[in-house]
């Protein structure tokens, strides 16, 4: 019931919506900060097409199977080794470490609006190629021209204005530079997302739906996902963590199974 009233709530305005999303992702940032297995919040892709990778991993990476699919999907869309990349609403900075570490860009850097978030990255995450810093999707503090490719994953749900997260992405990516995205939306939504795209200076190169994959890697790591927050969180908040979590049986998947939500990259 909370988390059906909050997803409402952040229906209402942009401004509601962006302040509601901080708020609860600060929150979790705050709450977590001492989870450092918990390092990815992103529902996760199954290779299911002939095209589709499964990227060889070290041991102790292979239980964010799903979630590091994710990042390979969406990485796949251009050249990324020795480039600067940035990622725009990088979480707990699994990801970004994920990037930096296997794909080997020159500079990757992950910015987060969630002060907690940011100083989680830079506790847990290290390599030479790799930084962390506070920043907003809306205003990112970058000169233009300074990243060969922007990484964006399951973040823009969040944001107040996505023509201003778009501009923003324009100014900073350098002539020929590329914004790989991955995010779901209700299917009346998908086409607020399309024109924001058509509006903005940015030219489309690739657009997939990828609602079965991620429908699949939700009933594949569902087990994992419901046992891995178990007794952390207080009885009462189980359900409504589950639902955000996507554990089979909440919202999540029956809305993408019925496609009332989408995913797309
Ligand atoms: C669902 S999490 C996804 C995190 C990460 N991309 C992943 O897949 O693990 C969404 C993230 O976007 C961040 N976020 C929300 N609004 C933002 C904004 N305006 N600027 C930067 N980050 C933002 C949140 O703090 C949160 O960490």
């Amino acid at each position: 019931m909370f988390a059906e009233t909050f997803l409402w709530m952040t229906r209402q305005s942009p401004r509601l919506r962006r302040s509601l999303w901080r708020g609860l992702f600060g929150l979790l940032a705050g709450k977590f900060r001492d989870v450092t297995w918990w390092q990815y919040m992103n529902y996760g892709f199954a290779p299911l097409d002939a095209g589709d990778q499964a990227p060889a991993l070290q041991a102790a990476d292979e239980p964010d199977r799903y979630a590091i699919n994710l990042y390979h999907h969406v990485a796949s869309g251009a050249p990324i080794a020795e480039r600067d990349v940035l990622e725009v609403g990088c979480g707990r900075g699994g990801g970004s470490s994920y990037i930096a570490r296997y794909l080997k860009p020159a500079r990757m850097v992950g910015v987060d609006i969630s002060h907690n978030a940011i100083a989680f990255c830079r506790k847990v995450h290290r390599a030479a190629n790799l930084d962390y810093r506070h920043g907003d999707a809306e205003a990112l503090p970058f000169a233009d021209a300074s990243f060969d490719a922007v990484v964006n994953v399951e973040s823009s749900f969040c944001y107040g204005s996505l023509d201003g997260f778009f501009a923003e992405v324009a100014r900073v990516l350098r002539p020929g530079g590329y914004l790989l995205l991955a995010d779901l939306r209700l299917a009346g939504e998908v086409a607020d997302l399309d024109a924001a795209l058509a509006r903005s200076s940015l030219n489309l190169v690739n657009r997939r739906d990828i609602t079965q994959n991620v429908v699949e890697a939700l009933a594949r790591d569902s087990e994992r996902r419901s046992k891995a927050t178990g007794d952390r969180i207080p009885r009462p908040f189980r359900r409504m963590f589950n639902v955000f979590l996507g554990v089979e049986g909440t919202r999540m998947p029956v809305h993408l199974r019925s496609r009332e939500m989408i995913y797309l990259s």
